[in-house]
C-alpha cells in the first residue's frame, strides 16, 4: 500500500462533483450552520430519500436554535417518530439548550465547542465545519470509509481501531489545498456522492468513477472484498410482551425513561413474556381484563441485538385505573400517532386499531 499523498484523488472528486454530484438537497446552497446541523444529525444513520420530509417538517416547526431550544422535548421527539434512533433528536434538542446558554444562541464555528455538543463526532463537526463556515477538515462517514478502504486496498473491517486510525490519517492528507474558494465543500459532497451512487457496496460502477484508475481494490480485481466483513457476533434476542389495552376508544401508553432504547417515547406497557397477563394487568394497574388477543409476534432489529414484539390485544374494564399523568395516560386513539412513538409501536397500532 502506497503512503505517499495523491494530489491527482481530491481534484478528480472536486470535478466529477462538479460535473456529475448532487446539488439539489434542501440542505445544499445554504450556510446557515443550523439547517447543516440539522441535515448531518439526521443523514447519519438515515438514507437521504427518508430524510428530506422529516428535514422539512422540522425546519418549518423549528426554523431557528431559539425555537427549537424553546420546544418541549415530547414535541421533538413527535417529529422524530418514525425516523428511529431517537438519541439524536433529544441531543438535538439538548444542543439548542447548550447553544442558547453558551454561544448566545450563535452555532459555534469552532471544532472544539462543536464537538462538545452531545451527538456530534469528528466526521460530522468536520462535515458542518465544510458546509457551514468552508472550513478544511477531513469527513470520514461510512460511506467515506468505504471508498478509501478500496482505494487503498486497506486491510481491516470498519470499526476496527487500527483502520480507523489509518483512515483518518488518509482522509486528512487527501484533502485538497486551501486555494480555490468552493473547492472543500465540493470535495467532501463528492466524497458522500460518490459514496451512495457509485462506490456503492453492493455493485459499485466502476467503470464511472473518476478515481478506478488508482483504486487498488479494483486494480486487485477484488473491490467486493474490501471493506472486509466484520467478524460476526451472534445476534442476542431479546423477547417482550406488548400490551395493546383498549379502554372505550383510548389506549394505555407508558412513557420509557429518558434513558436506554426508545428513551423519552411513548410505548405500549411490557411485560416479561412468561407471566399471567390477567394477574400482571390486575396487580400492576389494578385492571380487569375482559377479552384478550393473541397477535401474531413482530421483530425489530438495533444494532446489538432483535427485539421479539409478543403483542396481546385486551379489553379494561372501563370503571378503574387512576394513571400516573406524564408516565401512564390512556390516549385516544385518533391522537396515538401525533406522539413520539417507536416505529415497531406504530407498527402495531397501526395496524390493529388506527385505520378502523
Ligand atoms: N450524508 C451525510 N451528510 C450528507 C450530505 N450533506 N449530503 C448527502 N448525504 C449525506
Amino acid at each position: 500500500m502506497s503512503n505517499k499523498p495523491d494530489f491527482n484523488f481530491s481534484f478528480q472528486i472536486i470535478h466529477w462533483q462538479k460535473a456529475h454530484g448532487r446539488h439539489d438537497f434542501p440542505w445544499q446552497n445554504t450556510r446557515d450552520p443550523y439547517a447543516i446541523w440539522l441535515s448531518e444529525i439526521m443523514l447519519q444513520q438515515t438514507r437521504v430519500a427518508t430524510v428530506i420530509p422529516y428535514y422539512q417538517r422540522f425546519l418549518q416547526c423549528y426554523p431557528d436554535i431559539k425555537s427549537l431550544s424553546l420546544a418541549s422535548l415530547d414535541d421533538v421527539l413527535a417529529l422524530w417518530s418514525g425516523l428511529g434512533y431517537y438519541s439524536r433528536g433529544r441531543n438535538l434538542h439538548k444542543s439548542a439548550d447548550l447553544i442558547v446558554k453558551n454561544h448566545g444562541g450563535k452555532f459555534p464555528s469552532e471544532s472544539n465547542s462543536i464537538k462538545k455538543l452531545p451527538g456530534i463526532g469528528r466526521s460530522t463537526a468536520a462535515a458542518i465545519q465544510v458546509f457551514a463556515f468552508g472550513k478544511h477538515h477531513a469527513i470520514l462517514d461510512g460511506n467515506v470509509k468505504r471508498i478509501l478502504t478500496r482505494y487503498f486496498g486497506a486491510k481491516g473491517y470498519l470499526g476496527e481501531k487500527k483502520l480507523d486510525t489509518l483512515l483518518w490519517k488518509k482522509a486528512e492528507e487527501l484533502l485538497p489545498e486551501n486555494k480555490v474558494n468552493g473547492d472543500i465543500e465540493a470535495y467532501s459532497q463528492g466524497l458522500m456522492d460518490l459514496g451512495s451512487t457509485i462506490c456503492t457496496r453492493n455493485k459499485p460502477k466502476c467503470a464511472v468513477c473518476p478515481i478506478h484508475l488508482k483504486c487498488a481494490a479494483l486494480q486487485k480485481n477484488k473491490v467486493g472484498e474490501f471493506p472486509a466483513a466484520r467478524p460476526r457476533k451472534l445476534l442476542l434476542v431479546k423477547e417482550t410482551t406488548m400490551l395493546m389495552i383498549i379502554r372505550r376508544k383510548e389506549i394505555l401508553l407508558e412513557r420509557r425513561p429518558s434513558k436506554g432504547i426508545w428513551g423519552g417515547l411513548w410505548c405500549l406497557p411490557e411485560m416479561p413474556v412468561n407471566e399471567d397477563i390477567s394477574l400482571y394487568c390486575y396487580q400492576k394497574f389494578g385492571l380487569k381484563i375482559k377479552q384478550l388477543a393473541h397477535m401474531p409476534s413482530v421483530e425489530h432489529s438495533f444494532t446489538h441485538f432483535k427485539l421479539r414484539i409478543y403483542p396481546k390485544s385486551m379489553l379494561a374494564d372501563s370503571k378503574n385505573l387512576a394513571t400516573n399523568k406524564g408516565e401512564q395516560e390512556w390516549i385516544p386513539l385518533f391522537r396515538v400517532l401525533e406522539l413520539g412513538i417507536p416505529a415497531p409501536v406504530r407498527i402495531l397500532l397501526n395496524l390493529n386499531f388506527i385505520n378502523e
